[in-house]
């Protein structure tokens, strides 16, 4: 008998379910909260009320792609932490009420996890190419820098994390700074490939180990332009694509010391990116230069499923399932969720 797995993701600004068959991709439906663009950030009581509207429609659209009836589905994978409490709580709620209709167990997903377990993702009709184990990680969204060493789909340990700031963060910070819209990873990406990547510096973090830092450089950059504009009051808008490629430059500057030293430490060649921040180009072309140095194998989800989706949930769902890894209906949403496996 197949498995079918329905899985929701509502963890910040996406509300989305997908259902996966004997581990193949159907249906992956996004729905994109666009009403946090005016106030340059994810503002989480909009983002909540959002997902409490999304969820039916998104829930029955991804069904309906996948051409599954709901009393076919096998098991409901959810993701339940982290994020902002009150987006969990939909997805949360959603789940336990599905399972509690249909009489099926419910599978906990960690948001992280999924993001790692995208990279073996298969779709209908496509080829696709999956790391091997162990693999090196590098996540990189709007609220995590990690770098993970993967043993298995379920045996994964943290080997260095940002200690302030995400490097999606960062990029969305500076961007609000220089008075770009949100998200603002994108757009200086976008710009960065107009501008001059040496014609500004800003300080970097000095942290020994492999955790990351992004906080000091987003003071510098602040501090930076402030002292210009005492000189150029339109400083900003003068210089605006030398400061995305000087910006970003910076950034994928720090990302790459540490997936390098990381690589270095473990041995591991087997490297995969995720996360939002991991659709940068000049992310992906540093990783891939790289990689023709010193010889390792890149993978990258396709951009779909490199931003939350609950494809990712519904993979990591079907693995849990094959472990018999159930949650019950008691399982809160735990915004603060630790990635430990
Ligand atoms: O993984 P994601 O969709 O959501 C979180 O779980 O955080 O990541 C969103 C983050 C945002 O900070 C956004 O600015 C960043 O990913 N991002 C990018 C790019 N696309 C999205 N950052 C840099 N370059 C991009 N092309």
């Amino acid at each position: 008998m197949s498995i079918i797995i329905l899985g929701i993701e509502s963890s910040c600004d996406d509300t989305s379910a997908a259902i996966l068959k004997d581990g193949v991709v159907l249906s992956n439906v996004i729905a994109s909260q666009k009403v946090h663009e005016a106030y340059g950030g994810v503002v989480p009581e909009l983002a909540s009320r959002a997902h409490q509207q999304n969820i039916i429609p998104v829930v029955t659209q991804a069904l309906k792609l996948a051409d599954i009836r709901a009393d076919e589905v096998t098991a409901i994978a959810f993701t339940r932490g982290p994020g902002l409490l009150g987006s969990l709580l939909v997805g949360t709620s959603f789940a336990k009420g599905f399972a509690i209709a249909k009489q099926i167990p419910m599978i906990e997903v960690n948001h992280l996890q999924a993001h790692i377990l995208a990279n073996f993702i298969k779709e209908q009709g496509i080829e696709t190419r999956h790391p091997q184990f162990p693999f090196l990680t590098l996540l990189v969204s709007g609220g995590n820098s990690q770098l993970i060493v993967v043993r298995d789909y379920l045996d994964m340990e943290v080997i260095g994390q940002t200690i302030d700031d995400a490097a999606g963060e960062a990029y969305d910070k500076c961007a609000k700074v220089m008075g770009l819209g949100y998200p603002g990873g994108p757009i200086i990406d976008r710009l960065a490939k107009e501008g001059n990547p040496e014609r500004f510096s800003f300080n970097k973090p000095q942290i020994p180990n492999l955790d990351y830092s992004f906080s000091g450089l987003k003071t510098s950059f602040l501090y930076s332009i402030r002292d210009e504009i005492k000189n150029d009051p339109d400083f900003i808008r003068h210089n605006l694509n030398d400061l995305c490629a000087s910006l970003q430059k910076a950034i994928i500057d720090i990302l790459m010391s540490k997936l390098k030293k990381a690589a270095k430490q473990t041995g591991i060649k087997q490297i995969a990116i995720g996360g939002g921040v991991s659709a940068n180009s000049g992310l992906q072309k540093a990783v891939h230069e790289e990689a023709d140095r010193l010889g390792w194998d890149v993978y990258i989800p396709r951009l779909g499923f490199s931003l939350d989706n609950a494809g990712m949930v519904a993979v990591t769902g079907y693995y849990k399932y094959l472990q018999s890894q159930f949650i019950g209906l008691d399982a809160p949403a735990d915004a603060r969720m630790s990635l430990k496996i």
